[in-house]
């Protein structure tokens, strides 16, 4: 298997490809960005939020600072970019904005997706499309392990958001023929995440700080955790598949590598690896989440060969080394 998760003999196949990334200034748009930058493709990065002050800026990187609703922008990306590939990343998503505004999380969301997906339709030179959804897609399944063939049931604007996306790439997929593929993994942590509200970066800003952890929830809702790096290249992986294999139109995988923690688990991880003292403070607030979430990635093991090559301990290490580098750079 290559570096891109693909066959060794294709490893080269995203030298060349002009891709469309949005989303591509968050965490997993720049994992994604750095993997097909490293093998050759031209990412055209839109995002509405680019940062002014980027330690990690790619070279190979074309930022183009836009609204994935804005239909206008995206046919002029597509037509004068002449994109092949389409990685579709764009979101709110955090679950407490969405839960405080939920018509602002269903537009960027769903609109952005509907968008994405037209404009793809109208333009025939896309072979391949790849649409985000997420593990909060299925809603709470009683702690049974998610499988692709659950009906989906969210109950959370946020969950429901993505639900509808992903149903909408299906949708595309059936009624009109498009090469689009869906991607449901389960919870991202790696370097580059700069919402501190999430509990990786939170935790690991705050121990720089010297400051008592926070964790907002009892502690208690589990979790089944990815190293970003493994989820980027699953999303190539299948977005490589999805333009040659017509039998992938429509279908949904599960990335997630059986890394299954408490929030107050993966808390104490941290601090361990990171030599701390520090205890965490419980704030037990009541959170509108889903009690337990564990995903099987059983599906993407065997259809596209793909296998996580991040150890928990190892992904915490790399992402501990990014955010320790990137707060010393720039104090918060
Ligand atoms: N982080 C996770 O744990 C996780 C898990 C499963 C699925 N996902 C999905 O993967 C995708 C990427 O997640 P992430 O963690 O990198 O999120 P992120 O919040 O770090 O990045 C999302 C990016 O989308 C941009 N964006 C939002 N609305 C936009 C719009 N209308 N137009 C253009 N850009 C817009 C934001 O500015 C941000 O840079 C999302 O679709 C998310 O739902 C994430």
């Amino acid at each position: 298997m290559g570096d891109l998760g693909l066959t060794d003999e294709r490893d080269d196949a995203w030298s060349g490809r002009r891709v469309l990334l949005t989303g591509a200034a968050g965490l997993l748009g720049r994992a994604v960005t750095a993997e097909l930058v490293a093998h050759g493709s031209t990412v055209l990065g839109l995002d509405i939020d680019w940062p002014t002050d980027d330690p990690d800026a790619e070279t190979g990187l074309v930022r183009v600072p836009g609204d994935v609703r804005d239909r206008e922008a995206v046919d002029r990306i597509l037509r004068e970019e002449a994109v092949d590939s389409v990685i579709h990343l764009a979101a709110q998503t955090l679950v407490g904005p969405a839960l405080r505004e939920p018509a602002d999380t269903f537009s960027h969301n769903i609109q952005g997706t509907w968008t994405i997906l037209e404009a793809c339709r109208a333009q025939r030179r896309v072979a391949r499309i790849v649409v985000a959804s997420s593990d909060k897609a299925y809603g709470d399944a009683s702690g049974r392990p998610y499988v692709e063939t659950m009906a989906l049931r969210p109950r959370h604007p946020y969950d429901t958001s993505k639900a509808a996306a992903d149903l909408l790439a299906q949708t595309y997929a059936q009624a009109y023929g498009s090469p689009v593929a869906v991607t449901r993994c389960a919870n991202l942590y790696g370097g580059g995440d700069l919402n501190w509200s999430r509990i990786v970066p939170g935790t690991i800003r705050s121990i720089v700080l010297g400051e008592r952890p926070v964790i907002r929830s009892d502690g208690t809702f589990l979790r089944d955790y990815l190293f970003v790096r493994d989820a980027a290249i699953g999303t190539i992986a299948l977005a490589d598949q999805v333009g040659r294999r017509p039998d992938l139109h429509g279908q949904p995988f599960n990335f997630a590598a059986g890394q299954r923690l408490t929030v107050l688990e993966m808390v104490d991880r941290i601090v361990d690896l990171m030599g701390s003292p520090l205890t965490p403070r419980i704030l037990a607030e009541p959170l509108h989440e889903i009690q337990v979430q564990r995903v099987s990635a059983a599906r993407a093991r065997r259809e596209l060969g793909w296998r996580p090559r991040s150890t928990l301990a190892s992904g915490l290490r790399q992402t501990i080394a990014w955010y320790r580098t990137y707060l010393a750079a720039s104090p918060p």
